[in-house]
């Protein structure tokens, strides 16, 4: 990897603050598996195609896509910043017996991706550029002249059940933490109607659309009320949102986020909603 052009992004997914996305790389797959669906299906992959998959954390929709492209010529690779995630990815391909997947460490803004692909992908792993339109600039080039991309980004927090319902009981009790600065990298960052959209035209994407999708998750996956609230306490949104409040006014807070999860506990786990955009172009 040259010298990244994200380091804060690079420090962030190689350190202990995103160690939660390695130790509970299960869960978190388990919770996002209907979006990592959703991307696949809008890639509308067939046998014999190269697949980029950007982002790719633990590598769940690479593996997943690399058995959608078959096992002749057709190959997913997915690319991403974080050491100890491709490494958690390496380990499921060869346990799975997966010989058409392979994971390239690197930043996907101004590393060369490989290539070239008919198709690129992302669950949630293009929203931590500095430069956005370099970054889908870089995949473009990637692709093969008329190569498609379906890409998966949040929208807006207040739309998103599963962050606004805890934050929202925690902030009567910790102080509300400082919105990030617009633009910044981050979860949120293309949450705007159209910004994702726009990043890709303004990239050279053509025939670019933009859907809203919603859909039920399950809050770290399938499992107990007690597990969901755990997956919840030791979550990055959650230490974000406690900062360095008092220890007696997070208890106070967890305690409240806590019961604000109880009307949407199911049989099979915490359900709450995901609001996304799905956006697709073509190279
Ligand atoms: C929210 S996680 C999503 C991971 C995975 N796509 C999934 O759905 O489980 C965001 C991912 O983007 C990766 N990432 C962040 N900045 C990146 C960059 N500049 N180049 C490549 N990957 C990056 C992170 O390392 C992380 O794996």
């Amino acid at each position: 990897m040259t010298e990244s052009a994200n380091p804060e992004q690079r420090e962030y997914w190689n350190g202990p603050d995103s160690q939660e996305w390695v130790e509970d790389a299960e869960r978190y797959d388990a919770m996002l598996a209907p979006y990592g669906e959703t991307v696949l299906d809008a890639a509308a992959l067939t046998s014999g195609e190269r697949v980029l998959d950007v982002g790719c954390g633990n590598g769940a929709t690479t593996l997943e896509a690399a058995a959608r492209v078959g096992d002749g010529d057709g190959e997913a690779v997915g690319f991403d910043i974080s050491a100890p995630m491709l490494e958690v990815a390496r380990s499921r391909a060869s346990e799975r017996g997966i010989a058409n997947a392979r994971f390239t460490l690197g930043d996907a803004q101004t590393d060369a991706l490989g290539g070239p692909y008919d198709v690129a992908i992302s669950r949630f792993g293009i929203m931590f550029f500095s430069d956005p339109a370099a970054a889908f600039a870089n995949v473009r080039s990637a692709l093969l002249p008329g190569g498609r991309a379906a890409l998966l980004c949040w929208r807006p927090m207040l739309e998103n059940e599963w962050v606004i319902v805890p934050t929202a009981a925690a902030i009567e009790h910790v102080p509300p933490p400082e919105p990030p600065p617009p633009d910044a990298p981050g979860p949120f960052r293309f949450a705007e109607k159209g910004s994702l959209a726009a990043a890709l035209t303004a990239a050279g994407f053509v025939d670019v659309t933009s859907d809203a999708v919603d859909g039920p998750m399950l809050l770290g996956g399938p499992g107990s009320f007690d597990d969901a609230y755990d997956f919840l306490k030791g979550n990055g949104i959650t230490r974000r949102v406690l900062g360095d409040a008092p220890d007696e006014a997070k208890t106070r807070a967890l305690s409240a986020m806590r019961d604000a999860l109880l009307p949407f506990r199911t049989d099979a786990g915490v359900r709450m909603n995901g609001a996304m955009w799905l956006v697709r172009g073509r190279a």
